[in-house]
This record gives C-alpha cells, sequence and structure tokens, in this order.
C-alpha cells in the first residue's frame, strides 16, 4: 500500500455533504504503518474536520507521534494545499523536512516541506521564557 492509495481510498469515505469537496490524507509514521483520514463535515459547519486531522487522530490513537511522510488528495484544480489549521497540526508531529505530497484525484502532485508550508512555525520552544 502507498500513500496515495491509502489517501485515494479513504477520501472515498470522505462525509462531505455540504461542501461535495471530498479530502483524503495519508500519513507514513516512524514504525513505516500508514494512517488514512477523510474530512468528516456537520452541519454546525465548524464543527467539521479535515482530512489531515483524522490521519493524525489515527496515528495518535495507535500509539505513534511521529510524521516521517504525508500526502492529500482532492478533486481540485490544482494540487490541494492543506488549510491553515492543518499546516499546524502536520508541524506538531513533522520536522520541517518532512514532505506534503499535494495531489489531484486526476494525477497532478506537488511536493512540499513542512517548512514550506508553514515558515516561521510557532513550537514549544517559544514559550521558553515562561
Ligand atoms: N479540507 C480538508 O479536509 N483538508 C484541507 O486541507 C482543506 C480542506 C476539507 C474541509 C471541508 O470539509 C472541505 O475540505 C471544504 O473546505
Amino acid at each position: 500500500m502507498t500513500l496515495l492509495d491509502a489517501a485515494k481510498a479513504v477520501r472515498e469515505n470522505a462525509y462531505a455533504p455540504y461542501s461535495r469537496f471530498k479530502v483524503g490524507a495519508a500519513l507514513r509514521a516512524a514504525s513505516g504503518t500508514i494512517y488514512a483520514g477523510c474530512n468528516v463535515e456537520n452541519v454546525a459547519y465548524p464543527e467539521g474536520t479535515c482530512a489531515e486531522a483524522g490521519a493524525i487522530a489515527a496515528m495518535v490513537a495507535a500509539g505513534e507521534t511521529r510524521i516521517i511522510e504525508a500526502l492529500v488528495i482532492a478533486d481540485s484544480p490544482d494540487p490541494v494545499p492543506p488549510c491553515g489549521g492543518c499546516r499546524q497540526k502536520l508541524a506538531e508531529f513533522a520536522g520541517q523536512e518532512v514532505t506534503v505530497t499535494l495531489c489531484t484525484t486526476d494525477g497532478q502532485a506537488r511536493t512540499l516541506t513542512v517548512g514550506d508550508l508553514l515558515p516561521g512555525v510557532f513550537t514549544a520552544a517559544h514559550m521558553d521564557r515562561t
């Protein structure tokens, strides 16, 4: 199973009746295991969750906390970028050098790093004086 296969498969299960925009995310954790997640919307719109958040939750629930590779896919005109909140969520568990491949369902792909997506990331070190 590749990250792309896992993200494509989980995207099929996305619950997106409001936006109709299905997203799939797959993460490879330090053990090599792949964790996948899809977006899960809610009629109270802000309660919806992104695909990346679902994949991270699955990883943490399984006892892992280090991402070594990530991929996101959606049916968008250009490779779909993680939202701002998901960039911060990825940065919690991935080093700045970790690659995030942004994909479209028609085969486009663009690979960036967590550092590219969130330069100047807020980290625990910024709280060192507290
Ligand atoms: N969405 C994700 O799942 N991940 C992203 O990085 C971008 C946006 C979802 C949230 C919502 O269900 C739908 O896409 C439209 O914003």
